[in-house]
Formats: C-alpha cells, structure tokens, sequence
C-alpha cells in the first residue's frame, strides 16, 4: 500500500521585538507610507541578540510537536530550510536535534532561500512516500535581520525574522482520509542569480554578507512564475486552480500576491496573508502564514491548499496538500 505524507501538526514563533514601518524612517529614508503602499508591510519582528536562528526554530518546532501530539523522539527526520544558518556547519537542522533531545534519524539544512520550505517539504514527501522515514520535522527558520544592510532602504524595510514548522508523518493511504501532500513543482533558473543575492559567504569573502536585491526585476519575474508553477501543481493534480479552499503564498510583497490572484482569478478571500505584521521572513513565511490559517480556524482538515514561493537563484515553486 503507498503512504501519503500528512501533515498533523505545525507551529509558529515570532521574536518579541516588533520594527514598524515608523521606528525604520528614522534609521533609512523611507515613510511608513511608503512601505505601506509598495509592499503591504507594517511591520516586522526582530531576533533578540542572543538568539539564533535554531532557537526560534525550535520553539517552533515544539509547538508543531505538541499540535501533533508528537514527543522529540517519534521524529526520524529534520530538514531546516534556511539561509541564515547559525554557523557554516554543522547544519541548523543538527542544532535544533541536540537542542530538542531528539537523537533519532536525519537531520540537515536546504538552501533555496525564500523557496525554502517549498524545496524542504518536497524533500521530506520523498523519503516518507519512499517509507525510508517516518516522521519529519519540516522547518522554515530565519534570522534575515542578520544580513540586512541598515543603510539599504531598497532592502531593510521588506525581511523580518521568525520560524514555522510543520511535522509530516507517513500514513497509509487508507488511514490518510484523503488528507496529505498531492505533488510539488521546484524550479530554479541560476542565470538570475544578480537580481538576489549577498554579497558574501565562506568562500569568497569569509564574511556572511548582506542582501542585494534589483527588486522591480524581481517583481517582474515574480508573477508569471509563481502563477505558472500553481498552475502546473493544479493541472498536474487534475484539478482547475480555483477550486482550491486556500492559497498560501510567500509573503514578499503584497501586490506581488494580488497580483497572482488577479492572474489565476482565484478569490482575495481565499489568500492567507500574514505580510502586515511580519513582513518577508523568507523560508519561514510559508509555514507562519499556514499555521495563522490553521491558528484562526480558517484552514481546516481536508482543505485544499496551494502554497508557493519564490526567492534568490532565482528559485520557485509551488505545492499542493489537503490540510
Ligand atoms: O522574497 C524574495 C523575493 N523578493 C521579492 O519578490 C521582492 C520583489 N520586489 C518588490 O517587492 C518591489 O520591487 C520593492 C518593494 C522591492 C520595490 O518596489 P517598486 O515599486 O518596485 O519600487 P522601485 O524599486 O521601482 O523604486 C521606486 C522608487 C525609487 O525612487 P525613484 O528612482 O523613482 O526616485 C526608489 O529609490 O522608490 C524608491 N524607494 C524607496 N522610497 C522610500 C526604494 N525603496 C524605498 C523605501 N522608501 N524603502
């Protein structure tokens, strides 16, 4: 009998500190306006100094364990989807394992930024379809504000920090009620590597650099793609975009989301967006906006969800499940 992964539980941690569109125009030249007007943001939350990208992780990986009604134990797999690692190596994935008491199975990071946890939770379907592992801890973790350059107001008012995780556990089919992951898309197209990018790392600078961004190139490619890799999940899945219940994006900018929304002519209210209060918190967008639609309700079991995202290399994709 095949097994589908199905996601029994996620999580969510936001740092304590909140940045507002008003604390950032007295650092850089920029309005709460502004920002409002191009992006949708209002504001973004800040890790403290002493924490890491694994800690926010964890706390939200605990959270996505006790929706589970799962213990550190039960899981035999840990994928962090991140670009803000705590150190070069070893992987924040091997952290978050020590630092949740789990000594089981897998652990280790992908590297897609703001596609991360597209690529991520692909990843894991893998190995619990394949039954080479049971149950998976899927991470998205950052601490962006760590390489943001504060001077740059192309850039430091769009990211914040944060985490969501979901845990992925292999059920037989019979047992899955039809909930589960469907299928995913991952593309990535290396020639648009300078349109986002940090300007160091490990072996070129030895430094870990701050973002760069030609953010209306971006913006350009940012609509046709993501509407293109919904549209191959959904056709692939036999089914027309529309009759999804949710649309679950990567929170890079508001208009690049209505945009998409105009494009496939889904409807505003079956988007879930987080990106007022948050901002883009790269990898961990995706599973934050998840666990509000879960959170408030909205999001229910047997849901039809598509998420996507897109980010440096240039990377995208999309994936579909029932919640
Ligand atoms: O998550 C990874 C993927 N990333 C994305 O998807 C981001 C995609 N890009 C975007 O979201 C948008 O391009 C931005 C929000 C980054 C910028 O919005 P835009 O409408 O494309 O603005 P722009 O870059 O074309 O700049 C318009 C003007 C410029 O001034 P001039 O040249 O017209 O005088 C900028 O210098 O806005 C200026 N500007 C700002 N003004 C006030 C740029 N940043 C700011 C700022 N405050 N923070």
């Amino acid at each position: 009998m095949s097994s589908k992964a199905v996601i029994t539980g996620c999580g969510a941690y936001l740092p304590e500190t909140i940045l507002t569109n008003t604390d950032l125009a007295k650092k850089v030249d920029t309005s709460d306006e502004w920002i409002r007007e191009r992006t949708g943001i209002r504001q973004r939350h800040i890790a403290g100094e002493d924490e890491k990208t694994s800690d926010l992780a964890v706390e939200a990986a605990k959270a996505a364990l006790k929706a589970a009604g799962r213990s550190p134990d039960d899981i035999d797999m840990i994928i962090v989807a991140t670009t803000t690692p705590d150190l070069t190596f070893p992987s924040t994935a091997a952290i978050v394992q020590a630092k949740l008491g789990a000594a089981a199975g897998a652990a280790f990071d992908i590297q897609a930024v703001c596609t991360g946890f597209i690529y991520a939770l692909s990843t894991a379907e893998k190995f619990l379809a394949a039954g080479q592992h049971k149950r998976a801890l899927v991470i998205g973790a950052e601490t962006f504000s760590r390489i943001l350059d504060w001077t740059d107001r192309t850039t430091c008012v769009l990211f914040g920090d944060g985490a969501g995780a979901f845990v992925l556990e292999a059920k037989d089919e019979a047992d899955a009620d039809g909930r589960g992951y469907i299928n995913s898309y991952l593309r990535c197209d290396g020639r648009l590597v300078d349109l986002l990018y940090v300007d160091g790392g490990v072996s070129s600078t030895q430094t870990a650099g701050h973002v760069r961004m030609q953010g209306n190139k971006v913006f350009r490619e940012a609509v046709t793609r993501i509407s293109q890799a919904m549209e191959w999940v959904a056709a692939d899945a036999g089914i027309d975009v529309r009759s999804i219940d949710w649309f679950v994006p990567h929170q890079a900018n508001e208009r690049i989301i209505k945009g998409v929304v105009k494009k496939l002519d889904l409807a505003e209210n079956q988007v879930i967006n987080t990106i007022g209060g948050q901002g883009n918190t790269s990898a961990a967008s995706i599973p934050l906006a998840y666990c509000q639609g879960v959170a408030d309700g909205r999001i229910k079991p047997g849901d039809l969800v598509l998420l996507e995202g897109m980010g440096g290399g240039l990377t995208w994709g999309a994936a579909l499940l029932r919640a």
